[in-house]
């Protein structure tokens, strides 16, 4: 059978990947990460595009079945080019506002994403069917993006970014964060440290990865690619950066010790 591509600007699909094989464990994966181009979120929307359709185009000539599109900035940019122009199951990654205002509470929502998919339409709209719209707060974080590509694994590298962005809101009530990037996963820990340190409540993280990974399962299964049960997948890591220090990466990530 053939396997699912997933893609990314650069690690942060790998957050995704981790709930996808959890939840798939017969399906074989390509994860390609375009990390030359990363970010993608400071880049403009035609960038964005033309970068996503070529990270699907890599993936489709290595003949996979379906490709998850593990970023939430190029979703909103080119999901819809992507559809047009590939003629398997595309699936999106979106901020994960819906299960965040399910949460009832008197307090406010933060959505941390990049500064791209702050401002799209895409999201605007999805944002607005919310219930009570109002109780989200936009947080676009330019930066926290490329500094996850190079400093994952250093715990203290966020402090000064996370201030920066997060300190208008101290003090406030917040029942939720959305992490409305797939970077973002990789330090959700420390996110979630600095919340309870300078705000009110007690917030709950959210982000899409498992929402995502069980949208591939439906999509496979309505087009009946799923995997027989039997089978045992297995991952291939590609970039578009440096393999020799990018892959052990994307395996530990993957793996473990995290
Ligand atoms: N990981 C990506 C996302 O989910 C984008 C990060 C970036 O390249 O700026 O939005």
């Amino acid at each position: 059978m053939k396997p699912i591509g997933v893609f990314d600007s650069g690690l942060g699909g790998i957050s995704f990947l981790r709930e996808a094989v959890a939840l798939l464990p017969e399906e074989s994966f390509i994860y390609y990460g375009d990390n030359k181009n990363a970010p993608y979120g400071d880049k403009d929307e035609a960038t964005i595009n033309r970068l996503a359709l070529s990270c699907a185009k890599k993936l489709f000539d290595m003949n996979v079945k379906a490709i998850v599109v593990a970023c939430n900035t190029a979703t909103g940019t080119a999901i819809k080019s992507l559809r047009e122009k590939f003629n398997i199951p595309i699936i999106s990654m979106e901020p994960a506002i819906k299960p965040a205002c399910e949460k009832k509470g008197s307090g406010k929502i933060l959505m941390l994403a990049t500064h791209t998919t702050t401002h799209m339409e895409r999201y605007i709209r999805l944002r607005e069917s919310m219930e009570d719209p109002a109780r989200i707060i936009d947080v676009a974080c330019p930066g926290l993006a490329d500094r996850i590509e190079h400093s994952v694994f250093d715990e203290d590298a966020f402090d000064d970014l996370l201030s920066g962005y997060l300190r208008p809101y101290e003090g406030m009530q917040i029942d939720s964060i959305v992490l409305g990037c797939t970077h973002y996963v990789f330090i959700k820990d420390i996110i979630k440290r600095y919340a309870d340190m300078h705000f009110s409540g007690d917030a709950t993280i959210f982000d899409g990865g498992l929402g995502t990974a069980r949208q591939l399962d439906r999509v496979l299964r309505q087009n009946s690619m799923r995997e027989s049960e039997k089978a045992h997948g297995d991952i291939r890591f590609f970039t578009s950066g440096d393999e020799k220090t990018l892959l052990p990466i994307f395996d530990r990530l993957l793996y473990g010790n995290m």
